[in-house]
Parts: structure tokens; sequence; C-alpha cells
């Protein structure tokens, strides 16, 4: 295809909104045999990005229509063994383009383009995060961009359901306060691939709901910020994002079970609702949800801990308005994902991150890294929620 006729430009939020809207509802897919969850931006179709330090919305504009789009954010962050202390890095997500101009050059364009943003603000590494069995995606960035797959982590989503998890008596839950979460994240969690220089600013946004630690009864845990801190011999902590402000989903798309599922768990709602029936939530109207981020945890008994914490988000997810299901995203391979309570049919096993060096001079520390990355424990990996 010739490029005459397509400009790549900047997202004009004035002029672009309804089209790109439009072009997102036309492109939402998922592979066949799992859920689609369709995205509802409600109005703000930029709204994934915003809240990261820096960021970019390109369109692909042909003959006056917009036929694509990408979106890129830019921060800096912790690889470990890139032997920096810090690096800048470019995530790159929500390309899309329209169904009738694919695999004519567009979605590569586009993304070259943002690549090209990321090098004018000196990114070093950019990545992005597909569905594994996305043919496309992974074709367009491992086959013709050169990106390197470099992590696998598992998406795990939890239905808000009634009635709550009844809460241990021998856990006890403390709520950090916002620069205690902060100097724990940083004591704990900085050498942690991905992990992000601005922690504080996560922290302090108003979508973040908290930081919690959980140990065992009879154990104490002090104040790191008053400098002479402790923490008990196990001891688990999680922080809650309310990603259901930002945007809203929908099940556009389901297994037949899925469907079954919460057309039979309406039916139960509306006929028994005095049997006290645990109900499935209504997934077909668009529902908000709590991403839990920074999941740390310490010690031989802390898988417990977790699962008690994630228990304790999912009570305090059945008192929100429409907070309909619970997610997080753990390593791969990561032991830590059979504490967290998870329903099979939403989640996924395998998501797929990958990527590349922008600068010649980083591609060795990048291959060196990748090497390196232990498979059995890549629960060093933070997933900013920012980027969800
Ligand atoms: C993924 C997507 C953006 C690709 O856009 P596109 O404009 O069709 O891609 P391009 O024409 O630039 O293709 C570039 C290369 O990607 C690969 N590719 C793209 N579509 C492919 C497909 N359906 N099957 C296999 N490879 C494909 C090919 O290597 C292709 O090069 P080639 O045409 O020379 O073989 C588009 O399919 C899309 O919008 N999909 C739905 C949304 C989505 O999945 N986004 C990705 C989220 S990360």
């Amino acid at each position: 295809m010739g490029y005459g006729e397509l400009m790549i430009r900047s997202y004009d939020a004035q002029t672009d909104r309804p089209q790109v809207e439009d072009l997102e509802r036309r492109c939402a897919v998922a592979p066949s045999k799992r859920a689609l969850l369709f995205t509802d931006t409600m109005g703000d179709p930029i709204c994934r990005i915003r809240n990261s330090p820096l960021y970019n919305m390109l369109v692909a504009e042909l003959d006056n229509e917009l036929v694509g789009v990408i979106q890129g954010s830019i921060k800096l962050v912790t690889i470990r063994k890139l032997f920096k202390d810090l690096t800048k890095v470019g995530y790159i997500l929500g390309l899309r383009v329209t169904p009738i101009h694919r695999r004519k050059g567009i979605g590569l364009r586009l993304a070259q383009k943002l690549e090209e943003w990321f090098i004018a603000n000196d990114v070093c590494y950019a990545y992005m995060a597909t569905e594994k069995d996305n043919e496309a995606s992974v074709k367009l960035f491992i086959n013709k961009l050169s990106y390197v797959k470099f992590r696998t982590p598992a998406i795990l989503v939890n239905p808000v359901n009634k009635p709550m998890y009844h809460m241990s008596s021998k856990i006890d839950i403390v709520k950090l306060k916002i620069e205690e979460a902060e100097s724990t994240y940083r004591k704990f969690m900085a050498s942690t691939d991905l992990f992000p220089n601005d922690i504080n600013n996560i922290l302090r946004n108003k979508l973040s709901l908290g930081t919690w630690v959980a140990y065992q009864r009879g154990e104490t845990w002090c104040d790191f910020g008053s400098g002479n801190g402790g923490v008990p011999n196990n001891w688990a902590m999680v922080s809650v994002w309310n990603s259901g402000e930002l945007f809203k989903l929908k099940l556009e798309k389901a297994p037949l079970t899925c469907l079954i599922c919460t057309k039979i768990s309406r039916f139960i709602d509306s006929f028994f609702s005095c049997f006290k029936v645990p109900s499935i939530p209504d997934f077909l109207s668009p529902f908000g949800f709590y991403f839990i981020y920074g999941v740390h945890l310490e010690g031989p008994l802390s898988g417990q801990l977790v699962r008690t914490l994630c228990q304790f988000v999912h009570n305090m997810a059945t008192m929100s308005k429409d907070c309909k299901i619970v997610v997080t995203e753990v390593g791969g391979s990561d032991s830590l994902r059979v504490h967290i309570p998870h329903w099979k049919t939403l989640s996924c096993p395998e998501d797929l991150w990958c990527i590349k060096a922008l600068k010649n001079e980083d591609n060795n520390l990048l291959y060196e890294c990748i090497k390196s990355s232990p498979t059995t424990n890549t629960r060093a990996l933070f997933v900013d929620p920012r980027e969800v």
C-alpha cells in the first residue's frame, strides 16, 4: 500500500472522540474460546493512560476517516538485570485498526510512529502486552518489529458475589498510611522488574483505595517511616485500584457455560432470592472492577495471608455499587497464583509481554536480562495499575 493518503497524527479530544469510540466498538476481539470483555471508556478514550506521567495517543487517518489508533505511556522504572538504577520505558497499548483496513500496514505504521515518539523522549525500552493467541498482534510485534518475549503473567479474575468471605480471627489486617506504603514498597519491591519510580503518585492517586498488610495475630508491624521499623516473620501486602472509576467492562461474547451461568444466576436472583444462593454477578450490563496491585509476601506461611487479603478486598468490593470482579496479574509460573481466588473461565493463564531495546547499545543488556530471568520465580514483576 502507498502511504501517501495515510496520515498519523496525535489524537484530538475535541474532534476525534466519537470516531475513536466507534472504532473501539468495531475492533473488539477475543480468542474464540474465551470471554470477551468490552471496554466502555465512558466518553474518554484516553482514560487508560491519563494517569501515567507522560502519555500520547495517535490516530491513523485515511480519506478523513479514522482507521486506526494506538496509545503509549512513558515512565521511569527498575529493570533488575539491566545494571542501571533507573530506566525509561514506554508502554504500548490499545492498538486497533478497523477490520476493512487491516493487512495494509496501518498497524505497523502506528506502532513505528509511537516508537519514534518514545525515542524522541529518550526511552530505552518499549514493551507491550497481548494475548498469546492473538496471532495478528504477536506477528506484528515479534516478526515485524523485533520485540522479544519478556514475561507471561497470568490475569486472575474473581467474580464479586455475596455472601462475603468469613475473615479469620487469627490474622490481623492493617491499612498502611500512604507514606508507610511507599516506604514499604521501596524497601521490598524496588528491585522488581518494572517497579515504577513514581510509586508515590500511584499510591496518592484518587483511584488507589489503599494498601493493606496481613500477618498472624500476636506478631507486630512497625512503621518503616519511623526509621526503626520491622516486619513480622510472615506477612503479605496488597494495594487496590478502583479501575471502575475510569472505565467499565461488559461481557460481549462468552463461553456458553458463562452465559448460561449468568442467566441462571439472574433467574435465581429474581425468583429465589430468599434462599440466599451465592449468585454470579450480571456481566451482561456494564460493570466496574477493582485491580489488586503490588502483591508482595514474605515468609513460608504467607500464602494464606495473601488469600486472606484477597478475600478482604472481595468483601470490600461487595459494598461497592458496580464492582463485579476483582482482577490481579501475577507472574505466569508464580506459585502465588494458587493463593489468589479466581474463576478460570474469566481468567487468562498466560498473557504475553514483549519488549524491545530502542537504542542499539541496550540490546545486549536486554538479552542478558531475558536470558537470566527466572522462569520459576516470575513474581518479580510489578504490574502498574495505570496500565490495565
Ligand atoms: C493487530 C492489528 C492492529 C494489526 O493491524 P494491521 O493494520 O492489520 O497490521 P499490518 O497490516 O500493519 O500488519 C503488519 C504485520 O503484522 C502481521 N499481521 C497482521 N495481521 C495479521 C493476521 N491477521 N494474521 C497474521 N499476521 C498478521 C503480519 O506479519 C503483517 O505483515 P504482512 O502483512 O507483511 O504479513 C489488527 O489486526 C487489529 O486491530 N486487531 C484487533 C485489535 C488487536 O488485537 N490489537 C492488538 C492488541 S495488542
